[in-house]
């Protein structure tokens, strides 16, 4: 007779899993992102994103519309912007009556309690793709920040409520929370893509917004996946800055970030579920090779339990539907 310890106890039956289940997933959780493009009675669905569509802002409220319905509160709006509007100073970004800026405050006005999410970074509006402005090849740092830190204010004014730094430029926190700051704009929370790492799973993104560089990669800001202890360093430099929230971005290849980061700081953790990894779970389950809902929830789930405590994630509406089951 052995008198070990017999862990299969707690798992006997679905009431005592439930009673001693350590990680849940709640769609309070949730930021959904969503692409914006021009005109209306617009949507197109993303083609290595099935499910995930551009819309025109007419349906774009509609959609969030179904959100909100579904207990989703938290909503991360991205533009598509035609080749014709890009610059490369990235001007569109601050124009008060460029189609994002204007949907912003569209969006909050009929929806005054959800959680409105912004991006800031010059890709989606710069001729060159980048995230940062182009000179000789290189991407300067110092010079982007005053063009970071206008559509910082023009996204504050038309009333988002948290601000999303996508941009991975040294300084970029502190320069935008000093710009908000002085114009009054204290409540207006950062979120920054703190350890946003230099990945191929944000190939499907940049199709749905048409915004791969146009030379180059973007090595020289994003982080070398091959690196941990750079994080803290980021989360250091942003914290100090003034960031809120931080984030780490991929998700599912960087659990261990996630884990780094929320063992080491008291500021809220945000997992970003990219769009390469939902498309890899959608391809698979078109194919019939997996059960693609249940790898989705038991995939948002390993993020949670990893420390994340908010999830950017292109499965938030499915998600929410089975969540409410
Ligand atoms: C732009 C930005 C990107 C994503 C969010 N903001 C792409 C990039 O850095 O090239 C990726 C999101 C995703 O893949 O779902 N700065």
């Amino acid at each position: 007779m052995f008198k070990t310890r017999r862990p299969r106890r707690n798992r006997k039956s679905a009431a005592i899993r439930a009673m001693v289940e350590e990680t849940t997933l709640s769609v309070n959780d949730f930021i959904y992102p969503l692409f914006l493009i021009e005109g209306s009675d617009k949507k197109e669905e993303v083609i290595s994103m099935p499910g995930i569509y551009r819309y025109s802002l007419d349906l774009l409220l509609k959609e969030i519309k179904k959100c909100v319905d579904l207990g989703i509160r938290g909503f991360c709006v991205f533009p598509s912007l035609g080749e014709e509007k890009k610059d490369k100073f990235a001007t569109e970004g601050s124009n008060k009556n460029s189609l994002y800026i204007q949907a912003l405050g569209k969006i909050k006005a009929q929806f005054p309690n959800i959680a409105l999410m912004t991006d800031i970074a010059m890709d989606p509006y710069s001729s060159d793709g980048h995230d940062g402005l182009v000179e000789n090849g290189e991407i300067l740092n110092d010079e982007t920040l005053a063009i970071l830190g206008k559509m910082a204010l023009a996204q504050a004014e038309a009333g988002a409520d948290i601000l999303g730094p996508s941009d991975m430029m040294d300084g970029r926190i502190g320069y935008i929370r000093n710009v908000l700051d002085k114009a009054g704009y204290t409540q207006v929370s950062i979120m920054s893509y703190t350890a946003k790492y230099a990945s191929a799973f944000y190939g499907p993104f940049r199709d749905a917004l048409d915004s791969a560089p146009k030379f180059g990669d973007k090595k020289t800001y994003q982080m070398n996946p091959a690196n941990t202890s750079e994080a803290l360093i980021e989360a250091d430099l942003d914290i100090e800055e003034g960031a809120d929230m931080i984030m780490v971005k991929p998700a599912l290849a960087y659990l261990d970030i996630i884990k780094l980061l929320k063992d080491n700081y008291n500021v809220p953790v945000t997992a970003y579920n990219v769009s390469g990894e939902y498309a890899m779970v959608k391809a698979a389950a078109e194919k019939g090779w997996i059960d693609g809902e249940r790898i989705m929830m038991e995939s948002l789930l390993s993020m949670k339990r990893a420390g994340a405590d908010i999830i950017i994630t292109y499965f938030a509406k499915e998600a929410a539907k089975i969540l409410n089951k």
